[in-house]
């Protein structure tokens, strides 16, 4: 870890609730490092490290890569330089063994979790979200065919690069994401719930009101 951090963000919802597409404008607007593991073991799987070896299997099953693999990865990304400004997790934790390290190795630094805003929204919409999104190869911007279509089709609308849709968003992958992954956010969200940090969100709302919601349940009046 680095010496000290500052202000941790936790951003929580089921898969395909939104938390990329705000974490990446959120991130920007509050001069946060947007820390994704998603991103992070896609990387290696793109690089084929032997963590990305490790990783892969469980993806493609939907499953969560486990604790020990997550934690580390984790802990190594928390201890770069551009983690003093500030971080906001999207995709970590994601059961409360995870949560459990992370209150700990931000008490070590003297931080602790701010605030976890939790973007809800229905299973049925969830699959609609995985079905039709797709994602730019440089830095996984998202997009949508419906809801947030790029301007030239198939190409990123901020850096240009090629919109691929990811492999485990194919319906079966779905279902086994949705299926193995929303009792371990459910206690996660008890968990935050618990100690006072949880501010529920109404993700079924477009981007742009989403986005609104969340910025004022980071004002920091509220954490
Ligand atoms: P990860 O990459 O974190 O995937 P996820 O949690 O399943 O979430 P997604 O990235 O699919 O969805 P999102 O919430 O970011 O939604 P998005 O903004 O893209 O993890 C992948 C895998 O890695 C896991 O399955 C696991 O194997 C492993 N892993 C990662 N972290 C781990 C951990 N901590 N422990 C263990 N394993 C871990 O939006 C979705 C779509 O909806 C887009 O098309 C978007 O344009 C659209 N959309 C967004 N907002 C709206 C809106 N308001 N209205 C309409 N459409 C919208
Ligand atoms: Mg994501």
């Amino acid at each position: 870890m680095t010496a000290s951090i500052g202000r941790v963000v936790v951003l929580l919802g089921a898969p395909g609730a939104g938390k990329g597409t705000q974490a990446q404008i959120l991130s920007e607007k509050l001069g946060l490092a947007h820390v994704a593991t998603g991103d992070l073991f896609r990387a290696a799987v793109r690089d084929e490290t032997s963590l990305g070896v490790t990783a892969k299997g469980y993806m493609d099953r939907g499953e969560l890569v486990p604790d020990a693999v997550t934690i580390e990865m984790l802990l190594e990304r928390l201890a770069k330089p551009d983690a003093e400004k500030g971080i906001l997790l999207d995709g970590f934790p994601r059961n409360t063994a995870q949560a459990e390290v992370l209150d700990k190795a931000l008490a070590d630094k003297g931080g602790r979790v701010d605030v976890a805003p939790y973007i809800e929204v229905p299973e049925a919409d969830l699959v609609a979200r995985l079905g039709g999104r797709w994602i730019c190869r440089a830095a996984g911007h998202p997009y949508h065919e419906q809801t947030k279509p790029s301007i030239t089709p198939g190409i990123c609308d901020v850096d240009g690069s090629e919109l691929y849709q990811r492999t485990d968003d194919q319906p079966a992958t779905v279902q086994a994401r949705l299926r193995q992954q929303l009792g371990a956010l459910d206690l996660v969200v008890d968990f935050y719930r618990t100690k006072g940090v949880l501010k529920a969100v109404d993700g079924r709302r477009g981007i742009d009101l989403v986005t609104g919601d969340l910025l004022a349940a980071l004002a920091p009046a509220n954490g």
